[in-house]
């Protein structure tokens, strides 16, 4: 049997879907035929996103929500249901960092980042089940190295992205016998993003990351989707419960120098 990656008639949402690797990955789900939804806190990203899904030919629509805030995203979702149907494809992949030594690190700035990134993933799969395709849905929880591989200065997304990989795998066996399939994908240095202009702000840095990735470069937005497109689809078919990185082979290597050059420059650098 040939597998078509044509998601015609297939319904994608993208929570934190406005930017940067997530919002690549909804273009690519756009560009393969899929109806989309985009959700984030700024009206005016959504909207850019839903202008550019639109002019890659979808049928596509956003709502603004924090994901801190249960009710926001039910009800966003809710108006995503009702106009698309249940949902086939759902990614979550809010998150907030920043670099800052533990000792630097407030209650509330480790409060932050654990409440975008961990509890609103919790949010969004609390939020997204009662609209998930059953059987066939694939949802996909965008993680980060620092999930398992520890690095200075990165304490509160250690922590935070840790909890996300592990609603991943408890969810593969809770929603598993409901046929939804859930899975995390790990980005590695991602080329022009928000997250690398945080831990790696000049030129000099990001050669030096380049350097520190088996495969020689940084990646794309587009190397991290295609691999959701991937899972979304019949390939991964029997995939879940897996905690699959995109990067290069970088965390074979620890993340290079990433560990040891973002703690001396947190050190250089009052918080804040
Ligand atoms: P980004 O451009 O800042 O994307 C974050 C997205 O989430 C934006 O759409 C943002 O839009 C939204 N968002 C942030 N806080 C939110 C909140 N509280 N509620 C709802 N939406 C929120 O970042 P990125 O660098 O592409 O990273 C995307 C994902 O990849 C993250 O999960 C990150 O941890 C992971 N990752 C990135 C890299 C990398 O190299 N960049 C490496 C490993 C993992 P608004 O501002 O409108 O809310
Ligand atoms: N070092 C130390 N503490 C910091 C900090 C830094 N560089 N940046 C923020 N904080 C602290 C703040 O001081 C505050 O703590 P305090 O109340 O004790 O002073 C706490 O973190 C919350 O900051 P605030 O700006 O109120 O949070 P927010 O909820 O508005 O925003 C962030 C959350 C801080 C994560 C913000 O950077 C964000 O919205 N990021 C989204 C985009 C992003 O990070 N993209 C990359 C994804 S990998």
């Amino acid at each position: 049997m040939a597998i078509s990656l044509d998601f015609s008639g297939k319904v994608a949402v993208v929570i934190g879907g406005t930017s940067g690797i997530n919002r690549g990955i909804a273009e690519l789900f756009a560009i393969h035929g899929a109806k989309v939804a985009v959700a984030s806190r700024k009206q005016e990203k959504v909207d850019d996103t839903v202008a550019r899904l639109q002019q890659l030919g979808a049928d596509a629509m956003g709502f603004v929500a924090d994901v801190r805030e249960l009710e926001a995203l039910e009800a966003g979702l809710q108006t995503v249901h009702e106009r698309f149907g249940d949902f086939d494809i759902v990614v979550s992949g809010a998150a907030g960092n920043f670099p800052a030594l533990a000792n630097d690190l407030s209650g509330n700035a480790f409060k932050s980042v654990v409440d975008i990134d961990l509890r609103g993933t919790f949010h969004v799969m609390k939020a997204i089940y009662p609209h998930l395709k059953k059987p066939g849905a694939s949802v996909i929880n965008i993680s980060a190295p620092q999930a398992f591989i520890p690095m200075k200065a990165q304490l509160h997304v250690c922590a935070a992205k840790a909890g996300v990989d592990m609603i991943t795998r408890t969810l593969a066996l809770e929603w598993g016998a409901a046929g939804v399939r859930v899975n995390s994908v790990v980005p590695g240095p991602i080329d022009g993003t928000e997250g690398m202009a945080r831990l790696a702000p000049d030129e000099n840095i990001r050669k030096m990351v380049a350097r520190s990735v088996p495969l020689g470069r940084l990646g794309t937005p587009e190397d991290v989707g295609k691999v959701c497109l991937f899972l979304a689809s019949d390939l991964g078919s029997f995939v879940t419960g897996t905690i699959l990185p995109v990067d290069g082979g970088w965390s074979q290597n620890s993340c290079g120098g990433m560990s040891d050059y973002l703690g001396a420059a947190a050190a250089r650098k009052p918080a804040g």
